[in-house]
C-alpha cells in the first residue's frame, strides 16, 4: 500500500479563499491546496467589478454596513456585517503588500490614489479595482505567492469527493480526518490525511443553465459538508446578475455592475429607460431589484434582451475602465463605446452555504468553509456587489487565526481506509450523466430561477428526487468521474435550493414567490437552516465505494 499524504491543513480550493488561507498559514503550517483544473478556474480570476471596503476619507464603516444591511433585506447578521466591514481595510491593505495591481488615479492636485467605482447598493465609491480584470490580479498574485512560500503545495486536477470523518469510520468524536480526492491525471482516488480540512469551493451557479461562473461552479464543498453532517443555510438565495451577454456564443459573460456605476443605463429596445419605474435608485439598486425588473420587462414584452448603454461617455474613459468587457463585446460584434449592448440576467452567486461562526467553523471539528462555499451571515437575502471576495479576504484571515491555534491540540489523523473501488466497473452508459446534468439546469432555471411559485418549485421537487436516486444507484455502481462528481453534487445542491424555496413562504430579497409576493412581516426575519440526517455509521456503505464515502 502507498504511504498515504498527510498535511496538516488540506485546502479544497484555490481562489481568493483558499489561497487566502493558504497564505496567511504560511510558516506555519504544512498546507496543500487542491483545485479541480487549473488553479486559476474559479470564480475568483473572473471577477470584474472589484472588492468593497473603506477607503474613501469620505466614505465611513457604519455607511458600508448600512449599504450592506439594506442589501440583504433584513436577514444580515449585523455583527458579522460590521467584523466583515471592519477588515475590509486591512484586507486590502494585505492584498497590496502581496502585490496586487489595483488601478491608481491622479488627482486634481497631482497625487496618485486609488480609483474607487460605484456599484449597485452602495452609497459611496468604494470598489477598489484592477480595471474591470480585479479577479485576474488577484489570483495571479496570490497563486505567484503560493508557488514561492515553503511549506504551500498547490494541486491542481485533483477533485475531492467527500469528507473522512471519525462519524463514517465508527471512530469517537465528530471530526474531520481528510478527503478522499480524485486524481485527474492518475484516474485514481486517494485519501489524503490532514488535521484541519478547509472548504474553499465556491458557489453552485451551474445549477443554473444561464450562468455567469465557471464550469467548477457545481457546489462540491456545499455537498460534501451536507454529507458529512454540516447545516446549510439560506440556499433559496441564488443571486442572478442582472446584466450578462446576450449572444449565443458568449455563454453568459458578465458586463461588470461598474459599467452602470459610472453611468451606464438600461433600455429597452426602443431606447426607453425603465429602471426608475421599479426603484428610485435606478441602475444603481441592489441586484434583486434590478434583475428582477429586467425578468418582468422581458416577461411583459415578449423580448429576448434588454440593452445597456454607456455610449454616451467618452469612448476612451470606456476603453480605459472596461478593456476586457470592450474587447469581449467587439468579439461579439458589439462597440460599447458606439452603440448599446444586449444583456440578460444569469445565474451568479450563492448566497446560502455550509454554516460557519466568526472562526470560519462549521458543525464539524477542524473542518472549516470560507468564500462563497460558506453562509456566514453577511450577504443575508442578497449580496451586495463586491462584498464575496471583501468575504472570501476576512475570513481567510479569520480562520487561518484559528486554525494556526488548533492545530497543537488537533490530533494526528489515523491512516484511512483505501478507496474501495471491488464492486464497482466503468461505466457503460455515460449519456446518462450528460442527459441528467442537462436535464437538472433545464429545470432549475424554468421552475427555481428569477420569479419562483409554490406550483413550480413542487414540480422541480419531484425531478429532483428522481434524478438523485438515479444517480445515487449509478454512483453506486460505476468508477467515479469528474463529471459523475459533478452532477451528484449539483443535484443534492438543487434538492437544498428547493427545499429552502419551499420552506420560505414570502417573498425575500432574492427569493420572489408569485404566491407570496410580499415579506412577511408577521415575525422577526429568519435564516432557513436545514439538518441533515445523521451519517450512516460505518459498516453500512450505501454503495460500492466503502466506508468512507457515503
Ligand atoms: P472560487 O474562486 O470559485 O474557487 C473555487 C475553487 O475550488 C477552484 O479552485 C475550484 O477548482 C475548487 N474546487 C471546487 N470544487 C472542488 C473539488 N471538489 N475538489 C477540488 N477543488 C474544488 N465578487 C466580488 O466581490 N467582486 C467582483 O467584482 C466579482 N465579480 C464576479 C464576476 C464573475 C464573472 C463571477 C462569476 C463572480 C464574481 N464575483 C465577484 C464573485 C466572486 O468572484 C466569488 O464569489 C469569489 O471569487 C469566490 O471565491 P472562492 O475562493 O470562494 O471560490
Ligand atoms: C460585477 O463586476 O458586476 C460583479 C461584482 C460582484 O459580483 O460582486
Amino acid at each position: 500500500m502507498a504511504t498515504q499524504s498527510s498535511y496538516d491543513v488540506l485546502v479544497i480550493g484555490s481562489g481568493a479563499a483558499g489561497l487566502g488561507v493558504a497564505l496567511r498559514l504560511a510558516g506555519r503550517a504544512s498546507v496543500a491546496v487542491l483545485s479541480k483544473g487549473r488553479p486559476d478556474e474559479g470564480a475568483t480570476a473572473m471577477a470584474q467589478g472589484g472588492v468593497a471596503a473603506v477607503l474613501d476619507p469620505g466614505d465611513s464603516i457604519e455607511a458600508h454596513v448600512r449599504d450592506t444591511l439594506a442589501a440583504g433585506a433584513g436577514l444580515c447578521n449585523e455583527a458579522v456585517v460590521r467584523f466583515v466591514v471592519e477588515r475590509g481595510p486591512e484586507a486590502i491593505r494585505w492584498l497590496l503588500d502581496l502585490g496586487v495591481p489595483f488601478t491608481t488615479e491622479a488627482t486634481e492636485d497631482g497625487q496618485i490614489r486609488y480609483h474607487l467605482t460605484r456599484e449597485g447598493g452602495h452609497s459611496h465609491r468604494r470598489v477598489i479595482h484592477a480595471a474591470d480584470a480585479t479577479g485576474r490580479a488577484i489570483e495571479r498574485t496570490l497563486l505567484e505567492r503560493a508557488r514561492e512560500t515553503a511549506g504551500v503545495e498547490v494541486l491542481p486536477w485533483r477533485v475531492a469527493v467527500d469528507l473522512i470523518t471519525t462519524t463514517k469510520l465508527g471512530l469517537p468524536g465528530r471530526r474531520v480526518l481528510g478527503a478522499y480526492v480524485l486524481d485527474r491525471e492518475l484516474g485514481r482516488v486517494e485519501a489524503i490525511r490532514a488535521r484541519c480540512v478547509v472548504l474553499a469551493t465556491g458557489g453552485a451557479s451551474k445549477v443554473y443553465l444561464y450562468t455567469s461562473n465557471p464550469d467548477c461552479a457545481t457546489g462540491d464543498g456545499i455537498a460534501m459538508a451536507w454529507r458529512a453532517g454540516c447545516r446549510v443555510a439560506n440556499m433559496e438565495f441564488m443571486q442572478f446578475h442582472p446584466t450578462c451577454l446576450y449572444h449565443p456564443q458568449a455563454k453568459s459573460f458578465l458586463i461588470t455592475e461598474a459599467v452602470r456605476g459610472e453611468g451606464g443605463r438600461l433600455l429597452l429596445p426602443d431606447g426607453t429607460p425603465f429602471m426608475h419605474r421599479f426603484d428610485p435608485r435606478g441602475e444603481l439598486a441592489p441586484r434583486d431589484i434590478v434583475a428582477r425588473a429586467i425578468d418582468h420587462e422581458m416577461k411583459r414584452l415578449g423580448i429576448d434582451c434588454v440593452y445597456l448603454d454607456i455610449s454616451h461617455k467618452p469612448a476612451e474613459f470606456i476603453r480605459r475602465h472596461f478593456p476586457t468587457v470592450h474587447a469581449r463585446c467587439l468579439e461579439f460584434g458589439y462597440d460599447m463605446t458606439r452603440e448599446p449592448i444586449p444583456v440578460v440576467p444569469a445565474a451568479h452567486y450563492t448566497c446560502g452555504g455550509v454554516v460557519t461562526d466568526l472562526a470560519a467553523r462549521t458543525d464539524l471539528e477542524g473542518l472549516y468553509a470560507v468564500g462563497e462555499v460558506a453562509h456566514t451571515g453577511l450577504h443575508g437575502a442578497n449580496r451586495m456587489a463586491s462584498n464575496s471576495l471583501l468575504e472570501c479576504l476576512v475570513f481567510a484571515e479569520a480562520a487561518a487565526a484559528d486554525i494556526a491555534a488548533a492545530l497543537s491540540r488537533a490530533p494526528a489523523p489515523p491512516a484511512l481506509p483505501e478507496w474501495d473501488e471491488s464492486r464497482v466497473t466503468d461505466s457503460d452508459e455515460m449519456v446518462v450523466v450528460s442527459h441528467n446534468w442537462d436535464e437538472l439546469r433545464r429545470f432549475m432555471w424554468d421552475y427555481v430561477g428569477i420569479v419562483r411559485t409554490t406550483k413550480r418549485l413542487q414540480r422541480a421537487k419531484r425531478r429532483v428526487d428522481l434524478l438523485l436516486g438515479e444517480i445515487e444507484e449509478y454512483y453506486g455502481h460505476f468508477r467515479v468521474t469528474a463529471d459523475l462528481l459533478e452532477l451528484r453534487n449539483l443535484a443534492l445542491v438543487a434538492d437544498l435550493i428547493i427545499r429552502s424555496a419551499l420552506a420560505r413562504q414570502e417573498s425575500r430579497g432574492l427569493h420572489y414567490t408569485l404566491d407570496h409576493p410580499e415579506p412577511d412581516d408577521s415575525r422577526p426575519p429568519a435564516d432557513t437552516v436545514l439538518v441533515p440526517p445523521a451519517a450512516p455509521a460505518a459498516g453500512s456503505p450505501r454503495h460500492g465505494h466503502g466506508a468512507g464515502t457515503s
